[in-house]
């Protein structure tokens, strides 16, 4: 669909960024709509940025009102599980409140189309595994717990003003773009793959692992590591798909998990060197194993993972950071 428009709001994030980047490469028009609260402007090329916060709902809905997007892309969100814990206040001003702003402005101004990064936080411990996108919601924590509640409040402006939308429930997004100078940089960083590199390049003295009594074979948490490319993909075929059907909630992973430890050793056999983590205590709320079916995005978008091997993945985050060790910082 080349000179589509889009806005994307949370453009400059990591997910954001790599989505941009995707988007451009497939003859999309992008304007950014971001805050850079936690993204980064360096991560943002040839395209029109806009510094707004989405709280800003006066000044967003004015931006709506004279332009006309095909498609808003809705990637601005707080997203670290344990600070919502301790700041819930935040999440659901941030999450809640702010999408209740977007799809205000969406109504008021004519736009139908939103594509929103949700999360498999939406399901809580899982029952069963591989998680189906029918599985049960029960998210444990305020970050989830804020990301069901939209999608809640899609539904009901779906079947009430016809608006049409897409969750895309992300596992771990990984990997990035070194080639185009996009990598993973936040502060604090509470992802592993972007922590071990760190480690393994001496940024960071310590590796710490939250804990090693889990029941898995090695007792350490299963994660299901998608590539952020592959999650831009898939974000453009939703966007298409939207023509068909007016409400779309997939998972995005891989249907494989890696322990923690496997991603230790992934990351001292690509840099040659043998990293010793230490051990912390579990991390309240983190389920032991946490991996997708993605049969259904499959079938519906006949979109599967390609970019996610684990190799590939943590190569590129390597690459990226021995290049940016101050991160954004040093990107001029
Ligand atoms: N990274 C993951 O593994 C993962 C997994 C599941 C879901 N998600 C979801 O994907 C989305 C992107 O995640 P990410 O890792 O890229 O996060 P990120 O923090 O890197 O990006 C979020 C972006 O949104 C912007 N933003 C935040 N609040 C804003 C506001 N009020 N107004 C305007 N801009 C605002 C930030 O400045 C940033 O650029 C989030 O919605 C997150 O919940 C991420």
């Amino acid at each position: 669909m080349p000179n589509t428009e889009i806005l994307v709001i949370g453009g400059a994030g990591y997910v954001g960024s790599h989505f941009v980047l995707y988007a451009l490469k497939h003859g999309c028009r992008v304007c950014v709509w971001d805050n850079l609260s936690t993204g980064h402007r360096s991560a943002l090329r040839d395209v029109r940025f806009l510094a707004g916060d989405l709280n800003d709902r006066e000044a967003f809905q004015a931006h709506l009102a004279g332009n006309r997007y095909h498609t808003i892309f809705h990637f601005a969100a707080s997203c670290l599980v344990g600070e919502s814990v301790v700041n819930p206040a935040k999440y659901y001003e941030n999450n809640v409140i702010a999408a209740f702003n977007m799809l205000e402005a969406m109504r008021a101004t004519g736009h139908d189309r939103v594509v929103f990064s949700s999360t498999c936080s939406v399901y809580g411990l899982p029952e069963e595994l591989p998680i189906r996108e029918g599985h049960a919601k029960n998210p444990i924590s305020p970050y989830g717990k804020t990301k069901l509640a939209i999608e809640w409040m899609l539904e009901d402006y779906s079947a009430a003003y016809g608006i049409r939308w897409a969750a895309l429930r992300y596992f771990n997004a990984a990997g990035c773009e070194p080639d185009e100078g996009l990598g993973e940089d936040h502060d604090p960083e509470t992802h592993l793959i972007p922590n071990v590199v760190r480690h393994a390049l001496d940024l960071d003295p310590r590796l710490v692992i939250f804990g090693n009594d889990y029941p898995t074979p090695d007792g350490t948490c299963i994660r299901d590591y998608i590539h952020v490319t592959d999650l831009a993909e898939a974000h453009i075929a939703a966007m298409r798909k939207l023509d068909e059907i007016p409400q779309i909630r997939l998972n995005l992973g891989t249907g494989t998990g890696l322990s923690n430890l496997q991603v230790v050793e992934a990351v001292s056999s690509a840099c040659g060197k043998k990293l010793e983590p230490v051990f912390g205590p579990r991390r309240p709320g983190d389920p032991p194993e946490l991996v997708a079916d993605p049969g259904e995005a499959f079938r519906m978008l006949q979109w599967q993972a390609r970019r996610s091997h684990p190799d590939r993945i943590v190569a590129e985050v390597l690459r990226w950071m021995s290049d940016h060790p101050g991160g954004y910082a040093e990107v001029h």
